[in-house]
Parts: C-alpha cells; sequence; structure tokens
C-alpha cells in the first residue's frame, strides 16, 4: 500500500473475525472508514453491530484480522464513544464535561471553559450546575454528546445513541452529530432510525448474521439495496 493511500483512512479493518467460544459473531470484516465520512450502520437485532462498534473503539479485541489507524497530519489520533443509554458522574452537568479533558491533562479552568462551550454547540448551558442525574434520558445524553465534543476527537462512534428517546429529543442529539460531522468528526453510527439514516449517512454498511452484505453510498442504498436481505430490511423498518 502506498503512503498516499494510507493518509486517505482514518480506520482499516481487515479480515475481522469474532468467535468467543465457537460461535461466530463476525466474520470476514474487511471496511474502510475515510476521514471526514459519515458512516451508518444498519443491519437486524444481534447482526453483530455492537461488537463491531466496540471492535472499532478498542473495547473488544477480535478473534483474528486487523484494526489499523492511519495517521496522518500532527493531530493525535482521538476517538470517542457514545451508548444508547448515558453513563453519567454523580456530578454537575458541567463537570461531566470537565472531567474528561482534566483527566488529559487540561487544568481546571481551561476544561471548564471547553465544557461549557460544548455544552452552549448542544444547548445546554443553562443546566451547567445542575446534578447531570437528575436530568432526562435526553438531556443526559445530550450531555453525553457534549462531553465526546469537548474531546475534539477525530472519530466519533455512537451505538444507538437515540434508541430510548422521544422524538423531539432525537432530533435535537441528531442535529448535534450533524453539527460535529459538519466540524469536521469522521463519525460512525448504529442506528435503528431509518430517517436518521437517511439525513445523515454518506455510506451505508449493512450488516446481518455477522458479515457486511453491502457497504455503498447512502443515497444508492436507499434507491436499491443490492442485497435480498436488506431490501427485506428496509420493507421491515419503521421510516
Ligand atoms: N462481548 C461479547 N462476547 C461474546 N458474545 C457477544 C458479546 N457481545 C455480544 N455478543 C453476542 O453477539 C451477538 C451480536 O450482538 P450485538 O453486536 O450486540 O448485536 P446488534 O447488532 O443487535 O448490536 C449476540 O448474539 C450477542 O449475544
Ligand atoms: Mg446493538
Amino acid at each position: 500500500m502506498t503512503a498516499m493511500k494510507t493518509a486517505m483512512f482514518p480506520l482499516q479493518l481487515s479480515g475481522i473475525g469474532f468467535a468467543p467460544s465457537g460461535t461466530t459473531i463476525l466474520q470476514d470484516i474487511n471496511l474502510t472508514i475515510a476521514e471526514g465520512s459519515c458512516t451508518v450502520i444498519l443491519g437486524p437485532n444481534g447482526a453483530g453491530k455492537s461488537v463491531l462498534m466496540r471492535i472499532m473503539h478498542g473495547l473488544l479485541a477480535p478473534g483474528s484480522g486487523r484494526v489499523e489507524w492511519g495517521s496522518l497530519e500532527e493531530r493525535p489520533l482521538s476517538q470517542a464513544m457514545l451508548f444508547q443509554r448515558p453513563v453519567m458522574l454523580r456530578r454537575s452537568v458541567l463537570s461531566n464535561v470537565a472531567y474528561g479533558l482534566h483527566v488529559q491533562g487540561i487544568p481546571i479552568p481551561e476544561a471548564k471553559r471547553r465544557a461549557l462551550a460544548a455544552l452552549e454547540s448542544v444547548g445546554l448551558q443553562h443546566l451547567a450546575d445542575r446534578p447531570a442525574r437528575v436530568l432526562s434520558g435526553g438531556e443526559q445524553q445530550r450531555v453525553a454528546l457534549a462531553r465526546a465534543a469537548a474531546l475534539q476527537p477525530r472519530i466519533l462512534f455512537l451505538d444507538e445513541p437515540t434508541a430510548s428517546l422521544d422524538p423531539g429529543a432525537a432530533r435535537a442529539i441528531e442535529s448535534g452529530i450533524a453539527a460535529l460531522h459538519a466540524a469536521g468528526i469522521t463519525i460512525v453510527m448504529v442506528t435503528h432510525h431509518l430517517g436518521q439514516a437517511r439525513r445523515l449517512a454518506r455510506d451505508i454498511v449493512f450488516l446481518a448474521a455477522g458479515r457486511i452484505q453491502e457497504c455503498t453510498p447512502a443515497h444508492d442504498f436507499f434507491r436499491q439495496p443490492q442485497s435480498q436481505a436488506a431490501a427485506d430490511f428496509l420493507k421491515e423498518e419503521l421510516p
């Protein structure tokens, strides 16, 4: 592979397999996540989407294959992940967001300044002093998004970030994600909301039974999926 090619991706998976205690969960996953892209992973329940996200993020070691990060620019590679249910520390909203920055060695006043700016970007600055755990689920997820944004990651992984939210809260998260993508952060997301996938995705990865069935530009996928499995999936899912 040429140096030029290496500089074109932040993340490449080759031949990834995951089969703990003999049960195949993922097999032969080959995927390149391009710098600045927004990739949405779709697929039925149990397809292996969360396992794949965890392997990409480094929370889970694959049984076989390679996860490679391309390094470009001087900026260190950084990543963050959002889960279906946000995990809030027993602290104020502001310190939930500032904590991760402080842990990275950023002095407290600077961490707080950046945390407040991140909260502003999701419209939650007015809740900065509230204990995070008293917020609604939607507000907590927005805090989690602000916490991820404050770290200024190169790539953000989101695993069904709006699954437990009402439509209004889901929209607020969605526009936050769109804003982060517009700011240059590479996005990899799992969602069950096809509308959300249509609005956000540049590329769709369709996963079923632990295999990538399709990896297509979003426009093509929604117009005419290549596999029968994806066509069936699109028919069955709510819009
Ligand atoms: N850490 C793990 N070790 C072993 N098996 C797992 C692990 N996590 C999930 N699984 C199994 O892998 C399969 C796919 O799970 P998951 O990735 O959560 O599916 P989904 O596509 O719904 O996110 C499920 O059968 C699940 O029980
Ligand atoms: Mg999942």
